[in-house]
């Protein structure tokens, strides 16, 4: 990865796979508002999103749960996500724009998420 940069290569044009990795997942407390759901969940500082969200029936798709495979991308509508997955690259995550349920949190304290 490290290489290409050097070499000028845009990240989105660099494959990466990922074997273990470990993801730190805790944080403040924050609320989720599902838009097409019309559902509102609070995620509690151990909870993941994906977590809260499947508990309150709106449907999530989940494959990895570490942040790597990007299957629980989500768009976000209103908020700024804290970014704590690998799968979206520096530039994509300084769009704030989408977000991994999996594993990532909100700095502020309200996300609003297209799903
Ligand atoms: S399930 Fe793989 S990144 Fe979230």
């Amino acid at each position: 990865m490290s290489s290409a940069k050097a070499l000028g290569m845009p990240d989105k044009n660099v494959h990466k796979e990922f074997f273990n990795v470990e993801v730190d997942t805790g944080g403040n407390s924050f609320e989720v508002f599902a838009e097409q759901s019309g559902i509102t969940v609070k995620v509690s500082e151990n909870e993941s999103i994906s977590t809260a969200l499947k508990a309150a029936g709106v449907k999530v798709q989940v494959s990895c749960e570490q942040g790597t495979c990007g299957t629980c991308l989500c768009d976000v509508t209103e908020g700024i996500p804290d970014h704590r997955d690998v799968y979206l690259t520096d530039e994509e995550k300084e769009d704030n724009d989408q977000i991994t349920l999996c594993c990532s949190r909100s700095l502020t304290p309200r996300l609003v998420l297209d799903i």
